[in-house]
């Protein structure tokens, strides 16, 4: 079959069952291209990795995304957070979800920093793909004065409102020293989204808790998605029990059957959309 006919999930499972460096079929990997995914998926070339007795090498094909756990813990000391065992597990998945659109022509955005946890892990992300990345791809936007108000749909009183203030832009510029050209945007969503710059996502992660504020990133990234491009959000709920934010579930659902689009929630609560149209 041509190279270039051959579907996206042809290459992968062809880069798992060969260790990801295509020793011996270089015919379907250009070099540059092979050592782009080594970078993204995190292992170093394995020509051995398909011998039994190779114990360390076979670990690390088991785990080529081992050392997201040390850029996790990196992160939680520049943001200073504590660790919270489900959010360590959901932010595994997005950032393996995050390497996944990383061949997608378009940029990235956040919905909701804090104070910058999340958003220092896809910036390290992209930079596997591109070693000189200093953030100038990745928009980040966010009230910096905590949650909305909630509405009905939250099944929530207004002790939320504001929760997570204690945060601000100084802050998520420290968390992100290392890539000072992010651009970050200050206000609440939706009114701020009509200020940003017209641009093609190839990945949002929408991360604002609430009902409202989900529903409109959900509807100005989607529409600004390219093909193949995802969101990931953050506080769908894990199943089966569902999550402390309600409000974002329905909204995660409410748009999907408005618009007619599958999601994945995972165990862990984040939900994925994948915008298929024009692939
Ligand atoms: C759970 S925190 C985000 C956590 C972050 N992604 C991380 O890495 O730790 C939720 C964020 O959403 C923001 N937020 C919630 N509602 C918002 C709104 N309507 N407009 C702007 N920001 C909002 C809050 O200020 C808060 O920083």
């Amino acid at each position: 079959m041509d190279n270039a006919r051959r579907s996206s999930s042809d290459r992968e499972l062809e880069i798992l069952t060969d260790g990801g460096c295509g020793e011996s079929r270089s015919h379907l990997f250009d070099n540059r291209a092979c050592q782009r995914r080594e970078a993204v998926i995190g292992c170093a070339r394995l020509p051995a990795a398909r011998s039994i007795e190779n114990e360390e090498a076979n670990t690390r094909m088991l785990h080529p995304f081992k050392d997201l756990d040390d850029l996790y813990e990196t992160g939680l000391h520049l943001a200073q957070m504590p660790d919270a065992k489900r959010r360590r597990a959901r932010f595994y998945h997005l950032m393996q979800l995050f390497a996944l659109t990383g061949g997608l022509d378009g940029e990235t955005i956040e919905a909701g920093c804090f104070r910058g946890l999340s958003s220092f892990l896809l910036c390290h992300m992209t930079r596997r793909l591109d070693p000189a990345f200093r953030g100038q791809t990745h928009t980040v936007v966010d009230s910096f004065e905590g949650l909305s108000a909630p509405v009905a749909a939250d099944k929530t009183g207004r002790e939320a409102e504001g929760r997570f203030s204690n945060t601000s832009p100084e802050h998520v510029r420290r968390t992100l020293a290392e890539f000072p050209d992010v651009m970050l945007h200050k206000g609440w969503i939706p009114e701020v989204l009509q200020g940003l710059p017209e641009k093609r996502y190839r990945f949002a992660h929408v991360d604002v808790d609430l009902y409202t504020p989900t529903l409109h990133c959900l509807a100005y990234f989607y529409d600004r998605l390219t093909p193949g491009g995802m969101i990931v959000v953050d506080d769908f709920g894990p199943w089966p029990d569902g999550g402390r934010y309600p409000g974002c579930t329905t909204a995660v659902m409410e748009f999907c059957a408005e618009r007619g689009l599958h999601f994945a929630a995972l165990n862990t609560g984040n939900a994925v959309i994948i915008r298929h149209d024009g692939l």
